[in-house]
């Protein structure tokens, strides 16, 4: 944590500018949170397609009304490369999380998956290069590892992706080598391994699988297992995803143009999960009796992930604080009050 610590005090000390994309989402609004805090100064930007200013005003009640009037916002949509332009300017470090998420919407609707996970990465990466931005950091993930069957995920080691989802965060990936290369604009990928916490919405078809079984707890509804539960995740609590942005941004040029798991290096079966979701209610006074109801396994997603952080360890000086269980603690009174 000593590199990390060194990084916060640096920029306490001396704010820069920083621009989130997808700031009124899940990532973008906990790392907006978390930079308010540092008192530095933020331009966010989102079309709200999957964020909300539910998530805005929940971070303005956090911060003191100093810090948010640091905060810029503009309604905008990386679709459209002048909205990027504008968002971009005068800015030190992008973290560029804005994109539509869900291996299932990305089948149900590739096309429109593909104008914001593509072409808005794209317009980010021209906007971001022409600004002169000091670095980028982009929202890789874990999708990226397809059906390479090894375990643990080596960042080297990539299958055939396996949703449409999956093909535009390979996409980028392949966009920002090649602005290396061909300009010299060199950025970070983060590939995310399911990252979990506050914020992250629990409603919808295409919820995340922490938020939703929760809600069904809480209610007492029916919580389904796609599979036979063994599928394995490696969890990743939101505050070491925020570490890891930050350690990301700041990092020096023998770092960059490369992508680094963000994650724990646990494996959580699906059945251990809904094990620790039980008894992190039962400890804040809800009881849930039901079993889980098994279905169909669902298509395109992967069967196993387990990351090896090492990497990003060594490179970054990554040291992720919270394990799953410490997350979900954490996490729960937020769950449990919205
Ligand atoms: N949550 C995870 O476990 C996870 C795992 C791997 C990768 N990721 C990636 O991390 C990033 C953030 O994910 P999240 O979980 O916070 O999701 P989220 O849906 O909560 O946040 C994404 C934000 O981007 C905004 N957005 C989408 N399209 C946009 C557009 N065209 N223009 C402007 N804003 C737009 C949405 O409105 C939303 O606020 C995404 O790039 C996602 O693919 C997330």
């Amino acid at each position: 944590m000593i590199r990390f610590e060194n990084v916060l005090k640096d920029l306490y000390n001396s704010p820069r500018t920083w621009l989130i994309t997808g700031s009124a989402g899940f990532i973008g609004s906990n790392l907006l949170e978390y930079l308010l805090r540092l008192d530095q100064i933020v331009i966010g930007i989102d079309n709200f397609a999957t964020g909300s200013e539910r998530n805005l005003e929940e971070v303005q009640s956090l911060v003191t009304s100093d810090q948010w009037s640091r905060f810029s916002f503009i309604t905008g949509d990386i679709r459209n490369l002048e909205d990027c332009q504008k968002a971009c300017k005068g800015v030190d470090y992008v973290l560029h999380q804005a994109a539509l998420g869900s291996v299932p919407r990305s089948l149900n609707d590739p096309i429109t998956t593909n104008a914001s996970n593509i072409s808005g990465f794209l317009n980010m990466l021209v906007a971001a290069r022409d600004a002169n931005v000091k670095s980028f950091t982009y929202a890789a993930s874990s999708s990226t590892y397809g059906d390479h069957p090894a375990l643990p995920k080596v960042e080297e080691n990539i299958g055939k992706p396996l949703s449409p989802y999956a093909v535009t965060k390979y996409v980028n990936e392949l966009y920002a080598d090649v602005f290396a290369n061909s300009y010299g604009f060199r950025t970070i990928g983060v590939r995310y391994f399911n990252v979990f916490g506050k914020r992250q919405d629990p409603e919808g078809a295409y919820a995340a699988v922490i938020p939703k079984w929760i809600a069904a707890m809480f209610r007492d509804e029916d919580v389904f297992i796609n599979g036979d539960g063994h599928t394995s995740r490696d969890f990743c609590f939101i505050e070491n995803a925020i570490q890891a942005n930050l350690l990301a941004a700041v990092a020096d040029d023998s770092a960059k143009n490369e992508v680094y798991n963000v994650a724990v290096g646990d494996r959580t079966s699906l059945n251990t999960l809904f094990e620790i979701l039980k008894s992190t209610l039962a400890e804040n006074g809800v009881i849930y009796k039901k079993e889980p109801v098994y279905q169909n396994f669902r298509p395109g997603d992967v069967q196993h992930s387990q990351a090896d952080i090492s990497k990003a360890a060594t490179k970054l000086g990554y040291e992720p604080e919270f394990r799953i269980c410490e997350g979900i603690a954490k996490a729960m009174p937020w769950y449990l009050k919205n």
